[in-house]
């Protein structure tokens, strides 16, 4: 299904109009629906904390420095570790570089699709959390359900896990069902098989290791639960990279597309379940782009696909877009 909205002059009637729209394409039946957020909620606990949050960075970083990912470390010697810092140098402005349009249209398409158990015991865990706007908004909507358990952020950047502890010491009343842990999505620090829902937001493809990531997520999903990945991912062409001080890129990411992407969950028994675009206007993106992502939704399914992504009847169109649940 295609999600297409032009965001360059999104009102409070616009937010409503596609909260509506999301909602009713939603069903009735998914977990989803139990988190969806009053108006209100999504007012004061997502965008008048972001524009807080955003206003005290803009304050110490003007745009010529948001953008620098300048890191000391030689990449020579340990490219992880230069990522890792690099991404470190941007924790502090990170939640500037997204534009509230972006994180309208991701949230609402989260609360559009999650599936959860609704018991005490959900294990939520958001790999390269960044700063976890998300997934502390998510943590009060779920707080609020009476859903117990936890929602654990994990990111490699020790700055980005202090800002997003910095982000958590503003919530009040304070959280108690959101943990974050500094640790590498290619080895994660959890036991096999106890984790229900993953969250991966526009980080896998900043992972070198990225199919090394996608087996861990199969290593700790828990078939007998819910065991879903929802992926936030970029379609642009363009080559992704971290730059030095000199404004080289020592070090460039792999080129993974939404079709290698899915072949690498389906090797580790994976069924890929759909796959939504979220797209917004010009200016609604990073540096006055566009926003060109695609949610893909896939469930752990060691005992067998349910059908393979390439053979479902509607597969990707022009727009990158498609649904075959
Ligand atoms: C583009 S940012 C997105 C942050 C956050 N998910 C959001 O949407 O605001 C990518 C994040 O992935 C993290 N990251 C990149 N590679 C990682 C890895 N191998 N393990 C854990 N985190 C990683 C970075 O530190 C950064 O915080």
């Amino acid at each position: 299904m295609k999600t297409f909205i032009d965001f360059k002059n999104m009102s409070d009637g616009d937010i409503q109009m596609i909260q509506a729209q999301l909602r009713a394409q939603a069903g009735q039946t998914t977990s989803a629906e139990r988190l969806q957020p009053t108006m209100e909620e999504f007012r004061v606990f997502m965008l008048e904390r972001l524009t807080a949050i955003q206003e005290k960075l803009a304050k110490s970083h003007t745009p010529e420095t948001i953008g620098q990912y300048a890191c000391d470390y030689d990449p020579a010697t340990n490219p992880e570790r230069f990522l890792s810092e690099s991404w470190s140098v941007q924790a502090p402005y990170w939640a500037l570089v997204e534009t509230p349009q972006t994180y309208t249209i991701t949230m609402l398409n989260l609360l559009r699709f999650l599936e959860f158990p609704e018991d005490k015991h959900l294990s939520l865990v958001s790999l390269g959390s960044g700063p976890g706007l998300y997934e502390t908004f998510l943590a009060r909507l779920l707080g609020k359900t009476g859903i117990g358990g936890m929602t654990t952020c994990i990111d490699f950047a020790s700055a980005m896990t202090e800002m997003h502890r910095f982000i958590l010491s503003l919530e009040q009343p304070p959280l108690r069902n959101i943990e974050t842990a500094t640790s590498d999505m290619s080895s994660i620090p959890l036991p096999d098989h106890r984790t229900d829902v993953i969250i991966c937001n526009n980080s896998l493809q900043w992972c070198r290791q990225w199919k090394k990531a996608v087996a861990e997520m199969a290593r700790i999903l828990d078939p007998d639960r819910t065991a879903m990945v929802y992926l936030i991912i970029h379609l642009h062409e363009c080559p992704m990279g971290l730059f030095d001080r000199a404004g080289k890129c020592p070090i460039e990411m792999p080129r993974i597309s939404a079709e290698r992407i899915m072949d690498e969950f389906e090797k580790n028994k994976f069924t890929i379940y759909g796959s939504t675009q979220m797209r917004g206007g010009h200016g609604s993106g990073q540096m006055g782009g566009e926003v060109n992502r695609a949610m893909l939704r896939a469930k752990y399914t060691p005992q067998g696909l349910e059908c393979r992504w390439r053979k479902a009847k509607r597969t990707f169109g022009e727009a990158h877009c498609m649904k075959w649940t």
